[in-house]
């Protein structure tokens, strides 16, 4: 039987601490948003925990979930209850309020996270703050949500989720993904950022010109910017702008206070170093957005497909920061064997970086463009649904990219013809590859 530590060390454990912490585009090139492939994977009834403690709440969200996705509802009026209720039944995912008598929700969500890491872990409330509460769960909770949302909107990111991590060995990788707050950051960025920050005389613009160029302090950003505490109305994809929009305080308590930015300390990654990975994230991200914009797409268009070719490789760095010891094991596979990546991936690891980096960016929120260019850039047909638009991008501006730069003799990416084909890509594919050739990271 596993051993889980005992909620009242945990409890007493949390007491103790200080816890904080687009010209129109055609329609075939600008898909409609779509989530991951829905009939791939078979899934367990998800089971949701509710805690709130008015339980007009409970009720209401009960029953616009239930009439949304299918799954099984459990509720608690107290963070108490619902770790009483988590101690004996599986729960996949809680929402919570924050503003909760005794123990609030930031609290919890930091219990549940140590407790029950696998856990998705939502925040559901009615405050807007940048204040420390809401700073607390920053690392902690994975999406945040503002009553009174669409709560067909959080069901279905629910959902997503599941799927995603139903693709992943389970208690192993998924787990692993699971538990990340944030993840390192090129060293060099890293010091830039921190000068940037303490300098008087810097601007934000400044500050987020430098923040952009790193992968890990992107996806963090625009996590939390597009969340409840910190968020706008429209949903931001340019990594600059989320900085900016943040501002210099909040960003300071990111990187001091928090720990949540945080410089790379073990460079393991296989057929790579992680500054091949940054400069292959920042080409492809460049490329795909040149892509776009040559087809017709809006800019905030092309800031997403900007972004999908940012964290296409976001798996990558997890592994790498995780299981360093799997990374020489992959590593030690590709270069005696010659297989690809992926391949030495799946067996070592039971998953790739590309399903670990898509259930990521699912549990962060991110639009299910981005989750799709994770989850299917190296085999694009895998995903069935009609339309292609920043996948497509992304597919073809990682293979340009790895035949600009290539590792070796080992099979790096290759085009998906079948999928080229299908969506009637084989005559751009020339264009296409002068764009990426030229595309220069700013
Ligand atoms: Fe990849
Ligand atoms: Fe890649």
């Amino acid at each position: 039987m596993a051993c889980r530590p005992r909620q009242d060390d945990a409890l007493t454990h949390f007491a103790s601490v200080s816890y904080i912490y687009r010209r129109r585009a055609p329609r075939w090139f600008c898909a409609a948003q779509r989530s991951p492939n829905e009939d791939v994977v078979s899934m367990d009834k998800i089971r949701i925990l509710l805690v709130d403690d008015e339980a007009t709440v409970l009720k209401v969200v009960q029953m616009a979930m239930r009439a949304t996705i299918e799954c099984d509802i459990i509720t608690a009026t107290s963070a108490g209850e619902a770790l009483r209720i988590m101690e004996k039944e599986r729960i996949d995912a809680v929402v919570c309020d924050i503003g909760m008598p005794v123990m609030d929700g930031a609290t919890f969500v930091n219990v549940v996270a140590e407790l029950y890491p696998n856990t998705t872990r939502l925040i559901f409330t009615a405050l807007r703050s940048t204040d420390a509460l809401g700073l607390q769960t920053a690392g902690a909770a994975h999406q945040f949500f503002l009553k009174p949302t669409s709560i067909r909107l959080l069901a279905e990111k629910i959902k997503c989720v599941q799927r995603l991590r139903s693709r992943l060995p389970a208690q192993g990788m998924d787990m692993i993904v699971a538990k990340v707050r944030s993840l390192p950051s090129l060293p060099a960025v890293y010091t830039e950022l921190e000068q940037a920050l303490n300098h008087p005389n810097s601007s934000m613009d400044m500050v987020g010109k430098v923040l952009e160029k790193d992968i890990a302090m992107s996806a963090k950003v625009l996590q939390l910017v597009n969340s409840a505490f910190f968020g706008t109305h429209e949903r931001m994809t340019r990594p600059a702008q989320a900085a900016v929009h943040l501002g210099g305080e909040v960003l300071k308590s990111l990187l001091l206070g928090l720990h949540l930015f945080t410089a790379w300390k073990t460079p393991c990654i296989p057929c790579s170093s992680i500054q091949e990975l940054w400069r292959h994230g920042l080409a492809v991200a460049t490329a795909a957005r040149e892509i776009a914009l040559a087809e017709g797409c809006t800019r905030a268009q092309a800031d997403e497909y900007y972004a999908a070719g940012l964290f296409h490789d976001i798996g990558k760095i997890i592994i790498a920061d995780n299981l360093p010891e799997s990374c020489d094991h992959i590593q030690k596979i590709v270069q005696e064997r010659g297989v690809a990546i992926t391949q030495a991936e799946k067996e070592v690891l039971g998953a790739t970086h590309a399903e670990a980096g898509a259930y990521l960016m699912a549990l962060w929120g991110f639009s299910d463009n981005i989750v799709n260019s994770c989850a299917f850039h190296h085999q694009p047909s895998q995903d069935a649904t009609p339309g292609c638009g920043p996948l497509a991008a992304v597919h073809v501006a990682n293979v340009f990219d790895h035949a600009q730069v290539p590792c070796g003799k080992i099979p790096m990416a290759t085009l998906d013809q079948a999928y080229i084909v299908r969506m009637g890509l084989a005559p751009k594919m020339e264009a296409w590859r002068r764009l990426a050739a030229g595309a220069v990271p700013a």
